[in-house]
């Protein structure tokens, strides 16, 4: 069948929209329509070139919701009409990761760049007969799309999949960066340096694990405000800021923990959040980077003394198929906002306008209708 996506032609590049083909689902795969996708940061990665993808045409997307439209021989756990969210990190279950709880890091994550299916083989095709890569084995750019049935999460069909959506990724990845990660224990002084869609749930997980101080970080003005509604106590334009309110609020000892959420990563970024935690504090770096980073400029003899951790968050180092349901569960219950987190729907054609208007900072998260 024909479905329209979002593709890179080639890293660096803009999303052109195209025709592509997408077969039948094989064994233990689901074809799913997708409703709506996020527009994350983390696929202008490989739009900026920060990260390369392994296959162009590569079709983008690694966070959506939608219906499963057809299911593949072998399909035990899903049937036509389910309602999805996508999950960039199709959990095995069985592999050594999965068995220690950390399905996050499951082996099957080796194919989140490489374009194909778990067999291999591509599921979307040009006209020509070009093979297209998928993102994270699910490109929730395109509208109809082949998923691991491992990749698929079943939710409840009263879930409007517009917020589902930002299930997939920025809700969990952000809310695990401070609840797992960086362990936020009540009465805990927060940083959260950079308050885009991830950010704001680094902020609404701190919140909830009780923070008595959480300082948002964020040079755009619009963000500030979002998070001072989100849960942020206070928020500050640069970290320099923000640390100097961590001392005085904690006699000069900092923050508990300082999150990294910005939107491109480097080393310095690590190190002043390093510079903004007390001993026995937490940095987490959840921001990617462009893959050639290296390096964190901090003093050794601080991290060895002072006891400092720096902690590294894949999808907020939580379990998809718990998370999902889990962070679901929270909504309905009012403990976390996702409605308040779209500022903006675009059509699919509209796809480069989404991105351009996050680099604007005019969004906190922009989501893609397909329907629009
Ligand atoms: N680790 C994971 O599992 C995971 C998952 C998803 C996204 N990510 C990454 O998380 C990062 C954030 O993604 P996003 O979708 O929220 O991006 P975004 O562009 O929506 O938000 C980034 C924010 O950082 C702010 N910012 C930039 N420089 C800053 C600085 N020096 N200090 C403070 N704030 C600054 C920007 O103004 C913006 O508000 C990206 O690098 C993305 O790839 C990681
Ligand atoms: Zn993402
Ligand atoms: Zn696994």
């Amino acid at each position: 069948m024909k479905s329209r996506a979002a593709v890179l032609l080639d890293g660096p590049g803009k999303w052109d929209v195209i025709e592509v083909e997408v077969d039948e689902p094989k064994e233990f795969e689901v074809l799913v329509r997708f409703s709506h996708a996020g527009l994350c940061h983390s696929d202008d990665h490989y739009a900026q070139g920060d990260v390369p993808a392994m296959a162009y045409p590569f079709a983008g997307g690694h966070e959506g919701a939608g219906v499963v439209e057809k299911v593949g021989p072998g399909v035990r756990d899903l049937e036509v009409g389910d309602h999805v969210v996508a999950a960039f990190i199709p959990g095995c279950g069985r592999c050594t990761w999965c068995a220690r709880g950390m399905q996050n890091l499951c082996d099957n994550g080796a194919y989140m760049m490489l374009g194909t299916q778990l067999d291999g083989t591509f599921r979307l095709h040009t006209e020509d007969g070009t093979d297209v890569g998928q993102c994270s084995l699910v490109s929730t750019f395109s509208e109809y799309s082949i998923l691991p049935e491992w990749g698929a999460i079943k939710i409840d069909k009263d879930i409007p999949l517009e917020i589902a959506a930002l299930v997939g990724c920025g809700v969990p990845t952000g809310w695990g960066s401070s609840v797992n990660a960086a362990q936020v224990r009540p009465g805990d002084v927060v940083v959260v340096m950079g308050i885009g869609g991830i950010g704001i749930n680094a902020v609404q997980g701190a919140k909830f694990a009780g923070a008595s101080h959480i300082l948002a970080v964020d040079p755009v003005e619009f963000h500030r405000e979002k998070a001072l509604e989100l849960g942020a106590t206070e928020a500050f334009v640069n970290i320099a800021q923000a640390t100097d309110r961590a001392q005085q609020l904690t006699n000069g000892q900092g923050a508990a923990s300082a999150i990294v959420t910005v939107g491109v990563a480097n080393g310095e970024h690590v190190a002043e959040a390093f510079g903004a935690i007390r001993k026995a504090g937490t940095v987490v770096l959840t921001s990617m980077c462009n893959v050639t980073e290296y390096g964190i400029p901090v003093s050794l003899f601080e991290l060895a003394m002072y006891q400092k951790r720096i902690q590294g968050s894949l999808f907020g180092m939580m379990q998809p198929t718990r998370a999902v349901p889990d962070i679901l569960e929270l909504w309905r219950e009012g403990n976390i906002k996702l409605e308040e987190l779209i500022t903006r729907r675009y059509a699919l054609e509209e796809i480069n306008q989404g991105y351009e208007d996050m680099h604007a900072g005019i969004n906190l998260r922009g989501v893609i209708d397909f329907k629009a």
